[in-house]
């Protein structure tokens, strides 16, 4: 069937609509100097990158809400590298930012004051839906919280707290869907229902544990060996060990109530990324590395905004009361919600010295 009207760029793209929305407080875009009228533009250009991420981040939390058949990996692994992309471009844009000088923004600045990118409701959606837990946000200023810089001046509920008072209802978050989805994955061709599960993964923790050990022995043999300057050996030596607790402390966290889950969880992480090259792990290795591919250009966007802020502003108190770069530098140090993905980097092994599997034809393609 036909459609109903005759399309043309400009009642598709909404052009007229769009080129009407930069004129500030008062409307008045023919009263703004070109340094506000980039300054809101490129705020703009933000919101609907920032947009188009929530999108695909609903889609790749949605697939993963019930179980997973393996092809479908292929299109959260699609997912993930869009908004890597997307996140990489957003970070080119601050270049543009910066062709304003202190001076330029100064001479607007003042009437901001109260407003502030913390008030960006769909930067808190994303991190919402990541995954980033109340109790690991950092404080605002005086104690404030990130809710309470959504509210109006007056106190009362703006838009831009009910769009997040949403998204906080909308659970599960991505977090939330990979962590079932790793606690389901099978370990050495045992699944969490199967009989005997506990056992097999206390073996292939074991095993690993003393494969890691050696490794982390020869590595510190050939550090004292090699070391040219005078040094205390013990310290060195101490160094070792204590990564070796590290990789013992990380699995024994089986204590508390959500303890064997998490346990189970992180064996998966350490048993996926230790056997990528096995065939029915490809998908499982890619979707990890693109997770972290993704989180990874999160915290470069933080990083890369609090660069920028320092080259325009210096280390003043923010419009929004922060303080200001410090503020920034914090969450870009402190906000990782994939924890567990960045940490069994600390202790993967060489190729040839991860341990030998019971099952490994478990993994092969099942006509192989
Ligand atoms: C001249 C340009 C800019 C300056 C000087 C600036 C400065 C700041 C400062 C000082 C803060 C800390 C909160 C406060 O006290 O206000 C902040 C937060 C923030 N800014 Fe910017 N910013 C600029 C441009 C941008 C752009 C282009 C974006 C893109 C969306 C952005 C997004 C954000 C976000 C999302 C936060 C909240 C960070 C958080 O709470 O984790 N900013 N900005």
């Amino acid at each position: 069937m036909p459609p109903e009207k005759q399309a043309a760029y400009w009642s598709y793209i909404r052009v007229k609509e769009l080129l009407s929305l930069q004129g500030g407080l008062d409307d008045k875009e023919s009263e703004l100097t070109n340094d506000e009228v980039l300054f809101i533009t490129v705020h703009q250009v933000f919101e609907l990158w920032f947009k188009l991420v929530l999108r695909e981040m609903i889609g790749l939390r949605d697939l993963f809400k019930g179980p997973v058949n393996e092809q479908e990996l292929a299109g959260a692994v699609h997912g993930c590298q869009r908004i890597t992309t997307i996140l990489r471009r957003c970070v080119d844009h601050f270049e543009v930012m910066e062709t304003l000088s202190t001076r330029e923004y100064l001479a607007f600045r003042d009437k901001l004051t109260g407003a502030s990118g913390f008030q960006s409701a769909q930067m808190r959606q994303l991190e919402i839906l990541l995954g980033l837990e109340d109790d690991e946000r950092i404080s605002l200023g005086a104690g404030e919280s990130y809710m309470q810089a959504l509210r109006e001046a007056d106190g009362s509920a703006s838009d831009a707290l009910k769009r997040v008072q949403t998204q906080l209802d909308d659970q599960p978050s991505i977090k939330d869907v990979i962590n079932d989805w790793l606690y389901r994955t099978p370990i050495d061709g045992s699944g969490p229902d199967d009989e005997g599960d506990e056992a097999a993964v206390s073996r292939f923790l074991a095993t690993y544990a003393e494969a890691y050990g050696k490794e982390v022995d020869i590595a510190c043999g050939i550090s004292l060996a090699r070391t040219a300057v005078e040094f205390d050996s013990s310290l060195v030596k101490q160094r070792y060990e204590s990564d070796k607790v590290a990789l013992d402390d990380w699995l024994a966290s089986g204590d508390g109530p959500d303890g064997a889950k998490r346990r189970r969880i992180r064996a998966a992480i350490l048993f996926i990324i230790s056997y990528r090259e096995l065939p029915l792990l490809a998908w499982p290795r890619e979707l990890i590395d693109s997770i972290i591919e993704m989180e990874q250009h999160f915290l470069v966007f933080r990083q890369r905004h609090a660069r920028m802020v320092e080259r325009i502003i210096g280390r003043r108190t923010g419009t929004g009361g922060s303080a200001g770069v410090d503020y920034l530098d914090q969450t870009a140090r402190e906000y990782r919600v994939f924890k567990d993905l960045w940490t069994v980097r600390t202790f993967q092994v060489r190729a040839d010295a991860t341990p030998e599997l019971q099952k490994d034809e478990f993994y092969n393609f099942r006509n192989q």
